[in-house]
């Protein structure tokens, strides 16, 4: 296989084609913006970016489990300190979830403090009879339906980085006090569960998990809070490159290049052209990168792609993530798994049931089936556990808020209920309630799989 020649630097994508990306109508501005991000300090540091890929590392040995989860799309408006929490909180509890059922370590990345960028179909959409530009996320324009709002800006860059520090500051403060959570067994708000068949066992495994807390705290005379820091990780794609490469730095005493505005970044399934801008940005850096892989791909060029990327066969480097779809993963994964693993490669490998399975509903909304999200889910550890290969991840679009985006779970929510909460900028989003009963559902098939 082909490695690339050119030499590599943080700004060698810009002479390469780009897609998803519009132009920015004042180059002088964008040059000033992108010059002042490079400035600023980094968000994340390249010990954490290197724990991470230890971690990663683990995974790929069938070692631990990767759960990477968070908005679709985040907004800069909705940069608030409710929305933080409750998905910090989501995502605590989930994770504590899949600890408790599956008994190996479990590792939290967020798709947060950065996910502001969003691929589009089209770059155009028509509205009052005007062509504007296509809403591609905080980053790039406003989400307001006019010419204005949706002209590309380059400003928005230094906002993104200000918001993500917030966000991150945030998260790191939550992460010291994470385990305060666990004390309160009634913040699990469980009664959703109780139309659902696991809801005992749902039950008694919240009560084991408070007392193990609790003997904890007996132990080490200690609350736990006091005593333990909870591990966040952080991720976005990296889409807007201008964003990731003014964040992509050399530090002391170590080799490469590391992103520093996020501790893993992903390859989008409309970015990864191999003779394109994203590859040849993503196969300079030191970062654990997320490949999403799903139609219209080919076994060939995914294996040029990950060659590329990752040329040293780095372990906890790629993370594959699939998203085929219910109806298509049976056909497709098992001959990806049988020609990733015939080249040696190690990688961990992750299902993202999510974009496979969205479609309209009858009145209109982009939505997501509970069931469906499951059935791939389903599909993706029995293939796996048929092929003798470890399935060590999953990578869901959820949010700790009370929305009602996807239909399905044991509250039964149908179309007819979509409106109520539909909030989100981009991609339907399992709310807290089918968060932590899909956790629950898919630490139960690790188990079927691995335990
Ligand atoms: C996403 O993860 O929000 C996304 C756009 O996914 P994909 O690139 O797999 O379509
Ligand atoms: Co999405």
């Amino acid at each position: 296989m082909s490695v690339r020649t050119k030499s590599w630097s943080p700004t060698s994508w810009r002479e390469y084609p780009i897609q998803q990306l519009p132009e920015y109508p004042n180059s002088e501005e964008l040059e000033r913006c992108y010059q002042e991000l490079q400035t600023l300090p980094p968000l994340v540091t390249s010990w954490e970016i290197e724990s991470l890929k230890d971690k990663l590392a683990n995974v790929s040995q069938g070692k631990g489990f990767l759960f990477q989860a968070g908005d679709c799309a985040e907004s800069f408006d909705l940069t608030r300190s409710s929305k933080i929490v409750n998905l910090v909180k989501v995502l605590l509890q989930t994770s504590f979830i899949m600890i408790h059922e599956m008994g190996v370590p479990v590792y939290r990345v967020g798709r947060m403090a950065g996910q502001y960028a969003k691929p589009r179909s089209s770059a155009y959409e028509t509205v009052n009879g005007e062509e504007i530009h296509n809403y591609r996320g905080d980053l790039i324009n406003g989400f307001g339906a006019t010419k204005e709002q949706r002209v590309p800006d380059p400003k928005r860059l230094l906002e993104g980085y200000h918001k993500a520090g917030l966000t991150l500051n945030f998260i790191r403060a939550l992460g010291d006090e994470g385990f305060a959570d666990l004390h309160y067994p009634e913040q699990w708000e469980l009664d959703f569960m109780r139309n659902n068949p696991y809801h005992q066992e749902y039950e008694a495994m919240v009560k084991s998990i408070t007392q193990a807390v609790k003997f904890m705290d007996a132990v080490s005379e200690k609350r736990q809070q006091q005593s333990q820091k909870v591990d966040f990780y952080t991720s976005h794609e990296a889409l807007n490159l201008f964003y990731d490469s003014a964040q992509t730095r050399k530090v002391p005493r170590k080799e490469g290049y590391y992103n520093l505005s996020a501790h893993m970044v992903w390859l989008g399934n409309r970015t990864r052209d191999l003779n394109e801008a994203h590859v040849e940005y993503l196969r300079g850096i030191e970062n654990p990168i997320g490949i999403k892989i799903g139609p219209p791909y080919t076994i060939d060029d995914t294996l040029r792609l990950i060659e590329r990327i990752n040329p040293k066969h780095e372990s906890g480097k790629i993370v594959i993530i699939t998203r085929f779809g219910k109806d298509r993963i049976q056909e497709e994964l098992p001959s990806l798994i049988q020609a990733i693993r015939k080249e040696g490669f190690p990688v961990v490998w992750s299902s993202d049931p999510m974009h496979g399975n969205t479609f309209s509903s009858s009145n209109d909304y982009k939505t997501r089936n509970f069931d469906h999200i499951m059935d791939e889910v389903k599909h993706a550890f029995s293939i796996h556990r048929s092929e003798g290969s470890y399935l060590g991840s999953v990578h869901l679009e959820l949010t700790g808020d009370d929305v009602t985006e996807c239909v399905g779970g044991s509250k039964g929510l149908d179309e007819s209920g979509l409106d109520l909460n539909y909030e989100t900028f981009c991609d339907p989003r399992l709310n807290y309630e089918q968060s932590l009963e899909l956790a629950f559902l898919i630490s139960k098939e690790w188990k079927k799989s691995y335990g």
